[in-house]
């Protein structure tokens, strides 16, 4: 057996998966194949070597295997852009957050989960290492309490990505005072309030990242959607004045504005009228709906160092949805 003096823990799905390499040997080609059934990941680093394991040199790995172990060593090596990082996701139980919430922590991060009490969201992260907080964000002691649930869970935050958000729908004549308040309270009130509450550990951070879901109706709209496009273009208008203010801290503050994208806020309408769907797709010039893993990789790169340089900005992921004028 090798001298491993230090092991990456990265437990993998199945059997036959790369589950460590060995760090800071010379031999980086010595792999750790899993015998062991599907296992939980486990997080942070251990120095001793669960006697179930077998490591093979990957010369000396069983000949079918060795393609795949070679494309999991590449990946293993390409990933982990936020190890170490902290990070609080909120609308974490579906869509967008939940996507976010699995590649962040895939990507070495520490995630704290947050939505709406419920089954939903203690199902979503069950037998992960991703932490839960249940609770609206729109409540008056929401970013006390997540920021204590991050600090003492977490140690801290470096990376918030305020995405919870409802859609509301309705012509302004008929919407009400409570709609309206109740739209922007969750999608632009309590993002200011979180990101208050966290900028103290943000600028302590080595890295700090603030990511904030807007939406195309930030800079479009439609019939409808005055409440929501509101609360979007608000979330612009805060995160380029916060990004001034954040940036001598070195503190990025950017926003994302998704275009038609299958979650749970818009596939209860598709699979009622598909043929709305078709025509989201239809207008991308990419002839093609958005998924949750398109955005979350975005969000993955602003988190990143990648995006070190990067602040004030709103970047479009919506297939080319907003860039026709007419035709
Ligand atoms: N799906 C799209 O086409 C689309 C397009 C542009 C922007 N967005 C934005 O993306 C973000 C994520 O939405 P999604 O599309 O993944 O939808 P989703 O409904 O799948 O996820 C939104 C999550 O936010 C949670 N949430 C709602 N109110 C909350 C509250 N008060 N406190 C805590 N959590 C709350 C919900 O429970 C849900 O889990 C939203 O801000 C939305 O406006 C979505």
């Amino acid at each position: 057996m090798p001298p491993f003096r230090r092991i990456c823990t990265q437990i993998a799905p199945q059997a036959g998966s790369i589950t460590s390499l060995s760090v800071g040997q010379q031999n980086i080609s010595q792999v750790l194949v899993s015998q062991q059934p599907p296992q939980p990941p486990l997080q942070g680093l251990r120095t001793a070597v669960q006697p179930t394991h077998k490591f093979f040199s990957i010369d000396t790995a069983p000949q079918s295997m060795i393609p795949s172990l070679q494309k999991q060593r590449r990946d293993f090596f390409l990933t982990q852009r936020l190890a170490g990082r902290r990070a609080i996701i909120t609308g974490a139980a579906s869509g967008i957050g939940l996507a976010t919430a699995h590649l962040f922590a895939r990507e070495g991060a520490k995630v704290l989960a947050v939505d709406l009490p419920g089954d939903r969201l203690d199902a979503a992260f069950k037998g992960t290492a991703i932490l839960t907080h249940g609770q609206s964000v729109a409540d008056m002691d929401a970013p006390d309490q997540i920021l204590e649930a991050a600090r003492t869970h977490l140690g801290g935050v470096d990376i918030l990505f305020n995405n919870a958000g409802i859609a509301t729908n309705s012509l302004v004549e008929r919407t009400s005072d409570e709609d309206w308040d109740r739209t922007l309270d969750v999608n632009l009130r309590a993002m200011f309030r979180l990101t208050r509450a966290a900028i103290p550990d943000l600028k302590t951070s080595q890295a700090g990242r603030v990511i904030n879901t807007a939406s195309v109706m930030a800079e479009g709209s439609g019939m409808g959607l005055s409440a929501y496009s509101a609360s979007k273009s608000g979330v612009q208008g805060f995160t380029r004045a916060l990004a001034i203010e954040l940036g001598k801290f070195g503190v990025t503050a950017n926003w994302l504005l998704p275009g038609a994208i299958r979650t749970g806020m818009t596939q209860g309408l598709w699979d009622q009228r598909p043929e709305i769907a078709d025509t989201w797709a239809n207008k991308a010039v990419l002839r093609r709906l958005g998924e949750p893993d398109d955005i979350a990789k975005v969000a993955l790169f602003l988190a990143s160092d990648d995006a070190g340089f990067i602040t004030g900005q709103g970047l479009s992921v919506d297939g080319g949805l907003s860039l026709r004028i007419g035709g």
